[in-house]
């Protein structure tokens, strides 16, 4: 990522940030792939139009493939192993021209199974004649329901929301009495870590950038969930806004930084509402803004919409995005805390970490590590699919049983042979070896899987195990950023062998050859999209021997 293009777009900060105006632009001409607007835009960056156009075309909802589409409907692993998508698609296809569906990844609607984006708004895979209706009048049942259920008590990050004055107290006791010092004692003896997949430690990350040098920092919260099968952050902005903004304003306040920012993914469009709404309240509030409380601590929050790229997940990608630059990950040292978005120190943390900061106020570090285990402390939220039983969100302790979470739910609708459990980098779990894992990261490394993000997608027993890890080379084929030509080309090749293999019977894919090229991706990706997509595929070739042997050379 160049540092110049970085400084071009710190000119005009994030208010008026050259990604958002991409797309807004293309909201309103259906893409932004137009010369003329994006040269406009980039001329406002002194940007030129190969960077402008660079950085457009890179996105889903931008990119001119998806002028024209009408309708998108639902890819993610969730739904693809809940079999639902070609039956929607001929639905749709009674309503639409086919050139006018699109596809997209993933509404976060898999405890239905099915869904779809219409004019902006999310819907569950409907039956005919309410798909129907809606498609005449554009009206229909948006509304999103499934399960929450605690086994924590009292919840932490499930609990109901006591209204502002409330869930902000200790908030304002912080910024009003509290001191920086303290507070990262706190955070320390609290061990809370990372939840957006790797479980870095939160309390060197908010140190480090407190610490770096500069007048100008940045908190950004990581809202672009893009792991299929997950709807965990997508659950807390909706339904629990102020736990993020309340983790948002604490990051702020330690780090010395004045502007947060939540990068959110477009495919979840209540999301991006509701936050806007709660980001209102806290203004009314006297929360937001200069001089709050008469602290001299001045804030501000913003809501960024994303544009259907996984990769923006990344960190350094998502930095790249919101400085309106091609998103592609950047090679780490320097890291954001020292140098991130526009070149200055940024926190960048998930959702779901932030959520967890009341707790670390209202019970101090040391009661919030009473919960969990020594080594992976607090509260774990889960999402489950549509196929267990009462599919939803689940909160427990980081080192409950798999087992528990399957029985809270009811257990499983169908027959199901095996859990991906962390999007789609995370391992695949033989049921064989369900009752092996607890809910931490530890267990779930030792076991050779990954616990990641923690959401959970069932691969039923009709679904065939090499349809699913086609599946798997597809979506890492299809989200790479080709910055690294290990992941740019071993997923296409990965994916076009498995074609091979299943499009022609007399074809066998060599072994030492897919071995090699697993290796390779592993060891020598630059981020975990490529290195992190040989995990769930071992893990079949290795747990589904039988039903994949026809496959290989013997
Ligand atoms: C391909 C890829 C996708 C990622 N997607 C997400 C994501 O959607 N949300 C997220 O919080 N972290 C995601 N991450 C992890 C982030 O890079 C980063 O580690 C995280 O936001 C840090 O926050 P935490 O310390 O609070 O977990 C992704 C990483 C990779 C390699
Ligand atoms: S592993 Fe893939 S997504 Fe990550 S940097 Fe390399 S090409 Fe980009």
């Amino acid at each position: 990522m160049s540092k110049n293009l970085s400084a071009l777009s710190f000119r005009k900060g994030v208010e008026k940030n050259v990604f958002e105006r991409m797309v807004d632009a293309a909201d309103k001409a259906g893409t932004a792939e137009k010369n003329d607007v994006v040269h406009q835009m980039g001329q406002d960056h002194l940007f030129g139009d190969a960077i402008t156009l660079g950085a457009v075309s890179f996105y889903d909802f931008l990119k001119k493939e998806n002028e024209g589409k009408k309708v998108f409907v639902c890819n993610g692993s969730a739904c693809l192993c809940a079999g639902t998508q070609d039956k929607l698609h001929h639905t749709l296809e009674t309503h639409f021209k086919k050139e006018e569906i699109g596809h997209i990844c993933c509404l976060g609607r898999c405890h239905e199974g099915g869904a779809l984006q219409y004019q902006g708004k999310n819907y569950s895979g409907q039956s005919d004649e309410a798909l129907g209706e809606l498609v005449k009048t554009g009206e229909g049942d948006s509304e999103d329901r499934y399960a929450v259920v605690s086994h924590l008590q009292p919840p932490q990050l499930t609990a109901e929301f006591p209204g502002i004055d409330a869930y902000y107290a200790p908030f304002k006791q912080l910024i009003t009495e509290g001191n920086r010092d303290a507070l990262g004692v706190e955070l320390k003896e609290s061990g809370l870590r990372g939840r957006g997949g790797a479980g870095f430690p939160l309390h060197f990350k908010w140190s480090s950038c407190r610490a770096a040098e500069g007048a100008v920092k940045y908190i950004v919260c990581n809202a672009d969930e893009g792991d299929p099968g997950a709807y965990i952050d997508k659950y807390l902005m909706e339904k629990q806004p102020h736990s993020v903004l309340l983790g948002m304003m604490v990051a702020g306040w330690f780090a010395g930084a004045e502007n947060g920012i939540l990068y959110i993914r477009a495919e979840y469009p209540d999301s991006v509402t509701i936050i806007n709404e709660a980001i209102e309240d806290l203004r009314a509030a006297g929360l937001l803004g200069q001089n709050i409380l008469g602290t001299g601590f001045n804030f501000m929050l913003k809501s960024i919409k994303g544009a259907g790229a996984y990769i923006c997940g990344e960190e350094t990608a998502l930095l790249a995005s919101l400085e309106g630059q091609r998103p592609e990950v950047r090679t780490r040292p320097p890291f954001p805390t020292i140098e991130g978005l526009f070149r200055k120190p940024t926190i960048v943390n998930n959702v779901e970490t932030l959520s967890n900061i009341h707790a670390i106020l209202t019970l101090g570090g040391k009661g919030y590590a009473q919960i969990g285990t020594p080594k992976s402390t607090g509260p774990k939220l889960l999402s489950l699919d549509s196929h267990f039983v009462r599919p939803g969100i689940y909160e427990v302790a980081m080192g409950t049983p798999l087992q528990t979470v399957i029985d809270l739910a009811g257990g499983f609708k169908t027959r199901i042979k095996a859990l991906q459990i962390g999007g789609p980098l995370g391992g695949i779990v033989p049921m064989s070896h369900v009752g092996k894992l607890t809910i931490d990261f530890e267990s779930f490394k030792y076991e050779g899987f990954m616990k990641g993000h923690a959401g959970v997608v069932s691969i039923p027993e009709s679904m065939p195990m090499i349809e699913y890890i086609q599946h798997l080379f597809q979506f890492t084929a299809d989200e790479s950023c080709g910055k690294c030509f290990p992941c740019r080309l071993g997923s296409t090749r990965g994916k076009e062998l498995i074609a091979k293999a299943r499009s022609d019977s007399s074809y066998k894919i060599d072994r030492e050859l897919i071995t090699d090229l697993l290796d390779t991706m592993e060891q020598t990706s630059l981020c975990a999209l490529g290195g992190g997509v040989p995990l769930p595929i071992k893990n079949a070739l290795e747990h589904f021997g039988d039903e994949l042997n026809s496959y290989f050379k013997a």
